[in-house]
C-alpha cells in the first residue's frame, strides 16, 4: 500500500483517511463556499440581495409541469430507464436541434441525455483524459472546465479571452503553443461570463484549428436562447462532427436549472464513448422528467420571447446598478448576465464586490474566478426580479 493513501490529514479534527491525490489542485467550488457566508449574513438579519448565481427564478412553462405531474402519477413509471434516455426525449432533442440550428441529429445514435450539462463536462474529460493530456479551457471561463479536467488528471493550458478581441479565441497566440499534446478543448459561445457572441468565421477557424491539430472541441452551448435572437450551434458548420461534441442544456433556456437535464449531441463514435462512461457513472433520469423535457422543447418562438422579455426588462435595471458603481459594459450581450469593466480605483473586482456585499448587502459576482482575464470585472445576474432589482438599486444609492 502506498504511504500517502494511509497519511492522516491534521485539519480541526483527524480524518480517517485521506483525499485523493485527484483532488489536489480543486478547491470547494466558490458559490459553494460564498453561498454559506451569504447565509451566515442571513441569519444576522442582512437579507443580502444575492446577484450572483444564474439560476432562472421564473417556473418552467405551465405545460411541462403539468406533463411531470401526469406522467408521475402513473403507477408504471417509476423504474430503472435506458442508459441512452428515452427514444421520446431523443426524439424531441433531434427535432429541437433541427428546427432552432439547423442541425441534424440521428436521434438513435447521435443524442445522449444527461443530467445537467455540468455532469457533461466531467464525463467527457474522463472519457478521453490520461494524466499529463493537455485541456485548453477559456480565460475567462466557466471554473468547472479547469476544475473537471484537473480531476481526471490533465495539465490545464489556458487561453486568453481579450475585450479588443471580442473576447474571442487569438488563433496566432494559440498556435505558437505547444500543442503536440492537447486532446481537449472547452469553448462557449454565447459565451459565460463576457455574454460575446459567435461569429460564423470564428466558429469556422475553430474547425479548422481542431483539424489541424487533432484535438476535440467541446462547445457548451447553454446560453444561445437568451436575449439572443439567432441560435448557433458549433455542429452547424461544416466538418463539425469530426472534431466537435457539443453540450445543451435546459437549465436556462426552460428555467430548469433545478431539473438537472441537459444533452450532449456529437458523431456516434463520441456518444458511444462517453457513453462507456457515463453508463458506468449513473442511470437515466426519472421517466416523467424526461418526458416532461421533451414537452419543453415542442415550445414556440413565444416562450422564448416571453422569457427574453423579462429578462430585458430587468437588464435595464442591472445597466442602472453597474452605472451607479462606475462600471462600464457592452448593452449587447448574450445570456444571463452583464459583464462589466471596474472602475479603477478598485483593485480588482473581489474588492469591488467585497465592498457591495458589506456596505448595501448586495451580492454580485467578483470576475476574477473566472480566470485572472477576468480580474477586472464584474458579473451580475438577471435572474432577480425587477423589484428585488429596484432594492439592490435604493441600498447602493444610500452607501
Ligand atoms: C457556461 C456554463 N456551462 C454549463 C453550465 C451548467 O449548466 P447545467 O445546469 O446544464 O449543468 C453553466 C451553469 O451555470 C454554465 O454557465
Amino acid at each position: 500500500m502506498n504511504d500517502n493513501s494511509k497519511k492522516m490529514n491534521n485539519n480541526d479534527f483527524q480524518n480517517i483517511v485521506s483525499v485523493a491525490d485527484r483532488l489536489g489542485g480543486v478547491e470547494e467550488y466558490y458559490f459553494s463556499k460564498k453561498l454559506r457566508q451569504i447565509d451566515e449574513m442571513n441569519k444576522a438579519g442582512k437579507n443580502v440581495i444575492n446577484l450572483g448565481i444564474g439560476s432562472p427564478d421564473l417556473p418552467p412553462h405551465p405545460d411541462v409541469i403539468k406533463t411531470l405531474a401526469e406522467e408521475a402519477e402513473k403507477p408504471n413509471q417509476h423504474g430503472y430507464q435506458n442508459y441512452k434516455g428515452s427514444p421520446v426525449l431523443r426524439n424531441a432533442i433531434s427535432k429541437w436541434y433541427q428546427k432552432w440550428y439547423d442541425v441534424s441529429l440521428n436521434p438513435d445514435t447521435e443524442i445522449l441525455p444527461l443530467i445537467g450539462s455540468k455532469e457533461g463536462i466531467m464525463h467527457i474529460c474522463m472519457t478521453y483524459i490520461n494524466p499529463g493530456d493537455i485541456v485548453l479551457i477559456p480565460n475567462p471561463g466557466y471554473p468547472t472546465y479547469q476544475s473537471a479536467a484537473k480531476i481526471a488528471g490533465a495539465n490545464v493550458q489556458a487561453f486568453t479571452l481579450k475585450k479588443e478581441n471580442n473576447w474571442c479565441p487569438d488563433f496566432e497566440e494559440l498556435e505558437r503553443l505547444d500543442l503536440g499534446k492537447v486532446k481537449l478543448m472547452f469553448v462557449n459561445y454565447p459565451q459565460m461570463p463576457t455574454g460575446q457572441l459567435p461569429t460564423n468565421e470564428m466558429f469556422s477557424q475553430l474547425i479548422s484549428f481542431a483539424k489541424k491539430h487533432n484535438i476535440l472541441i467541446c462547445h457548451d452551448n447553454p446560453y444561445s436562447f437568451i436575449l439572443n435572437d439567432k441560435p448557433m450551434s458549433l455542429l452547424k458548420f461544416e466538418g463539425a462532427k469530426e472534431v466537435v461534441i457539443e453540450l445543451n442544456s435546459f437549465s436556462k433556456s426552460h428555467n430548469m436549472a433545478g431539473w438537472r437535464v441537459g444533452m450532449l449531441c456529437g458523431a456516434k463514435e463520441r456518444i458511444e464513448e462517453v457513453l462507456r462512461f457515463k453508463s458506468n457513472m449513473d442511470s437515466g433520469m426519472f421517466l416523467p422528467l424526461q418526458l416532461a423535457a421533451a414537452k419543453a422543447l415542442e415550445l414556440g418562438q413565444e416562450w422564448y420571447d416571453s422569457v427574453n422579455a423579462v429578462y430585458r426588462k430587468r437588464r435595464e435595471k442591472v445597466f442602472e446598478l453597474l452605472n451607479l458603481l462606475n462600471c462600464s459594459f457592452d448593452k449587447g450581450q448574450a445570456g444571463l448576465f452583464v459583464w462589466a469593466a471596474i472602475p479603477c480605483e478598485y483593485k480588482d473586482g473581489f474588492e469591488l464586490t467585497d465592498k457591495v456585499l458589506n456596505d448595501s448587502n448586495v451580492f454580485i459576482t467578483p470576475g476574477g474566478i473566472f480566470g485572472n482575464a477576468g480580474d477586472n470585472y464584474v458579473r451580475v445576474s438577471l435572474c432577480a426580479t425587477e423589484e428585488k432589482l429596484d432594492e439592490a438599486i435604493n441600498r447602493i444609492k444610500k452607501n
